[in-house]
Order: structure tokens, then sequence, then C-alpha cells
């Protein structure tokens, strides 16, 4: 059995206050593409992951930790063995761990036959990350509380983007950008609802919808942030938006050949980049 694990962008991200757990109360616009890990499943006695990027193979690969925490709670005797083909950047604000995770819950429920569907698996998604949720239904969704309430909106079809990860690692990223944000960077939920508005009245999401709560602090734990957008708008990029806790950056094409285009002039460049599509969920 096969499954793919699409990456997702956020179009919008805001941050609407702090937590007394210590989370962020956040309201976001989820949105999956076409570019997607590969994980296949196959019986076995134990519960062995396989992965093809290395550093990954190790005990905090989130499908391993999905896959034993599905294990314990459902009480399941048997393994699995599961291959990962990894092709989302990793640790790049794409989701691609968090849709990794979800693919094998989903993955592992047909395979195990437990009959757990997206719904009965959200608790079990929500102890592995905040994201995890929004993974097993995928598609255009609203996500409140600290990322896991999940509320489907209307699929938002055939919109293309360009993305675009610098090749710059930061250490414990998400925590660390949730910690610089300062009071001030906090929204009330605006932006999001005039997205959450514009999609239910049928509308294609446009750049004057997009807003993410990160994109100051990004330019200042980044290193290198700052001149690589740049670079992006100096090769013709109309605007550039960070999505989830970075540092990809994407923005909005008309199409595949304007998608392709903008492509091409930053590979010129040397920068890594993909034309994607935006898929819809299971719901
Ligand atoms: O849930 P996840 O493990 O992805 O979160 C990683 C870290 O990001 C958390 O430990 C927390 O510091 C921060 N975070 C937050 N508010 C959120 C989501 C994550 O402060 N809504």
């Amino acid at each position: 059995m096969r499954l793919r694990a699409y990456a997702k962008v956020n179009l919008t991200l805001e941050v609407l206050g702090k937590r007394p757990d210590g989370y962020h109360e956040i309201a976001s616009v989820l949105q999956t593409v076409d570019l997607a890990d590969d994980l296949t499943f196959e019986p076995a006695a134990e519960l062995a992951v396989e992965c093809d990027a290395p550093g990954l193979s190790s005990d905090d690969n989130l499908v391993l930790q999905a896959a034993r925490l599905l294990k314990r709670e459902m009480q399941v005797p048997q393994g699995a063995r599961i291959s990962l083909r990894k092709r989302v950047p990793i640790a790049a604000g794409l989701g691609g761990g968090s849709s990794d995770a979800a693919a094998a819950l989903l993955g592992l429920s047909r395979l195990w036959e437990l009959h757990l569907g997206p719904r009965e698996l959200l608790p079990i998604a929500a102890q592995l990350g905040s994201d995890v949720p929004f993974f097993l239904f995928g598609g255009t969704a609203l996500a409140g509380g600290r990322g896991e309430v999940v509320t489907p909106l209307p699929p938002c079809r055939d919109a293309w983007l360009v993305l675009a990860t610098p090749p710059i690692q930061v250490a414990r990223k998400t925590a660390t950008l949730y910690g610089a944000l300062r009071p001030a960077a906090f929204t009330g939920g605006e932006a999001t609802e005039r997205l959450v508005q514009a999609l239910r009245a049928g509308a294609p999401p446009s750049s004057s919808h997009l807003f993410n709560v990160f994109e100051e602090v990004a330019e200042l734990v980044f290193p290198g942030l700052t001149r690589y957008r740049a670079t992006l708008l100096d090769a013709g990029a109309p605007s550039v938006h960070l999505t989830g806790s970075g540092p990809t950056l994407f923005c909005l094409a008309s199409g595949p050949e304007e998608g392709a285009a903008l492509q091409r002039r930053w590979a010129a460049l040397g920068l890594e980049a993909y034309v994607v599509k935006t898929v819809a969920g299971s719901l």
C-alpha cells in the first residue's frame, strides 16, 4: 500500500495570543500542494521505518513516533515496515514531517484493519504535533486552537504557486520563532477571516489575502533570508510570502507557464524551487 503525504503552505498564519499551556493560539488557512513524500506500508512482525533521506531514520522521525503511538493506543500486536521517500524539503515550513505522520496513521489504520478514519485519528494526531491533524484531511482548511482544531473550507482548485526553500537550518526553529514573537505582532484573526470569506464566495486567493505573523521575526532568525527574498523579487517574483515558520518562501502564479518561468529564473540563480498546484482534501 502506498500513500502520498502532501506538503502545505499557510495562506494566512496569525497568532492571536499566548496560551496558559505555553503554546500560542493561532488562526491559519492551510492548503495542501502537490509536492509530496511517498510512504509504503508492508506487514511485518516489528515496527521499522526506513527513509531515503540521511539523518531522518533516527528515533525522532515523526513517522516512527506516529506508528508507536497508534500501536500502543490501539494495542496492536503486529508491526509494519514503512518506507519513506522524501521529496518535501525538511524543516522548511512545508509541514513535511507532520504530513508524513498523518499519512502513517492513515496507512497503518488500513494495514492493521483498525477502521479508524481521519476523525477518529484526530486525538492521536494532535499528540504528535499541532499541524498533524490538518494533514489527516488536507485540502483547504481553517486551523484554530494551537493548530489542531481543523475546519475544512471549500476547495481552492487549480491555484498555482512557486516555492523556494533557502538552505538555512535553525535548531528548534518553530519554538525559536514563536519565542521571538512580541505581543505587538499578535492580531485578531481579521486577515484569516477575509480569506475565509473570499474562499467561501468562490474567489481564488490573491497576494493581498496572504499574511504570516512570522514574516518579520523570520528575517532576524534565519541568517541570509533577507538577501534570499530580495533575490527572488529581483528575479521577477511579483511578491513573496513566508510559509509556516519558514524558511520557505512562495509566490502565487497565474498558471503553470508563469510558474515554470519563475522557477527557471530562480533555478538559474542556483535556488531550489518547485512549481506546485493546490490539491483537494479528503472531505
Ligand atoms: O506542536 P509542535 O510540536 O509542532 O510545536 C513545536 C513548538 O512550537 C512548541 O513546542 C511551541 O514552542 C511552539 N508552538 C506554539 N504555538 C503553537 C504551535 C507551536 O507556541 N500553536
